[in-house]
């Protein structure tokens, strides 16, 4: 049984899908890994780390494709990255399978058994497994840290002899993994922190953290939550209302970061450029939607931008900004469902099709998308 641990070839992913750690534990399952050279580079990790863990560095992702069994990712290869896959290896990664039609018809046309990390079911027994989890918690941490940086002021009160430094307000919008780490994140550093979301059990939560709640909570709110635990689409009553009351309360922030999806769905419109337009100069809002279609109506993917003095964050790949800590746990993540695709006695790829994990996760197998959720239209 050979795993394969390719680099990434998007330019902006920093992570690696396995690290010393989880080589180990592969290898004692009984896998030879393979690791192309310099996968790790960017997130601290070095080959002779690999090969000092017990893995092989091969030069190229050919070579280290070849023959594998299993193919670890961070992102979803490139169309040219498949043709040195074994018909059948399983390969697995953040997938990114929404509007991605063509990208699934070259995966499936490779006959690999591809696997998408996101949709994992969030339950218990794949909360180890859970990439959106790791990854957005860290995201979350990280806005927090990249305003901080960029805000010209102190985010804590301090009472100086000099003069008294006011406590930043910071409103965070979207309190799921994401912006519950930032709404904890603001707090450590002292800010005032409130926070919104339409999911009435995020209310707690944010009180939990020591955050103020400020949402319109009518009937549609209090209805406002699929099975999964996911936000689903409000009316647009319901935004125009939310919109209103969100409105002022920006107005009198120095720091918002908004953290708003809808699975599968463009990014809800959130901050206009008119609530931009109301901030002192000097605010800074982070966008960590901008992957997706964006939160605020300013914010550009991969720019810091000025508007009126208000500075617009819009980094792409922010878990790749904490690389080392973000492979760490994606890694570990991938160990996790690794291990339930393995017989451990025969050593051998042993996955067990009609569990409720494989079945969520798997997008093609056999030359065909098999995933329910993305047969083709036409
Ligand atoms: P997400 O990344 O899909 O969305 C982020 C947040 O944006 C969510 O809280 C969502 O309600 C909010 N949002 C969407 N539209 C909005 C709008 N128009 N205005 C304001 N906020 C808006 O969500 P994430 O972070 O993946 O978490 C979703 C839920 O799943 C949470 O309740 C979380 O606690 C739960 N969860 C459950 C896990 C489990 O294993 N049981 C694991 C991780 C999360």
């Amino acid at each position: 049984m050979r795993i394969a641990v390719l680099s990434e070839t998007d330019r902006a992913e920093t992570r690696v899908a396995a690290t010393p750690e989880t080589v180990k534990k592969y290898k004692s399952l009984g896998a030879d890994v393979v690791v192309q050279a310099g996968a790790g580079l960017q997130a601290g990790l070095s080959d002779a780390d690999f090969e000092a863990a017990g893995a092989t560095v091969a030069g190229s992702a050919a070579d280290a494709a070849k023959d594998a069994d299993i193919v670890l990712k961070v992102r979803r290869p490139a169309e040219s990255e498949l043709t040195g896959l074994k018909p059948g290896a399983l390969l697995i990664a953040i997938m990114d399978p929404y509007g991605q039609e063509a990208a699934l018809k070259a995966l499936a046309e490779a006959k690999v058994a591809a696997f998408s990390m996101e949709l994992m079911p969030r339950i218990t027994r794949a909360q180890v497994m859970d990439v959106l989890s790791s990854q957005a918690n860290l995201a979350g941490y990280r806005a927090v840290v990249d305003a901080a940086a960029e805000y010209g002021r102190a985010i804590p009160m301090m009472m100086t002899a000099a003069g008294t430094v006011p406590a930043a307000r910071i409103f965070v919008m979207g309190a799921g993994v994401a912006g519950l780490q930032a709404i904890a994140t603001a707090r450590r550093l002292g800010g005032i922190v409130t926070a919104t979301d339409v999911r009435p059990a995020a209310k707690e939560q944010v009180e939990s953290l020591g955050a103020k709640f400020v949402a319109v909570e009518d009937e549609e709110f209090r209805q406002a939550e699929t099975a999964g635990g996911y936000a689903k689409e409000m009316s647009a009553e319901y935004r125009a209302k939310q919109a209103e009351l969100v409105a002022s309360h920006i107005a009198k922030q120095d720091i918002v970061v908004t953290t708003a999806l809808i699975p599968g769905r463009p990014a809800p419109r959130l901050l206009t450029r008119e609530m931009v337009e109301s901030m002192k100069p000097g605010s800074v809002i982070v966008d960590l939607a901008v992957e997706r279609g964006g939160n605020c109506e300013v914010s550009k993917p991969g720019e810091v931008v000025e508007h009126n003095g208000v500075k617009i964050i819009g980094h792409l790949n922010v878990p790749g900004r904490l690389a080392a800590t973000a492979s760490n746990l994606y890694a570990k993540n991938l160990y996790a469902f690794v291990e339930t695709l393995i017989d451990k006695e025969a050593k051998t790829v042993a996955v067990k099709w009609d569990d409720e994990l494989v079945k969520a996760t798997c997008l093609t197998r056999d030359g065909v998308i098999v995933h329910t959720a993305f047969q083709p239209t036409a």
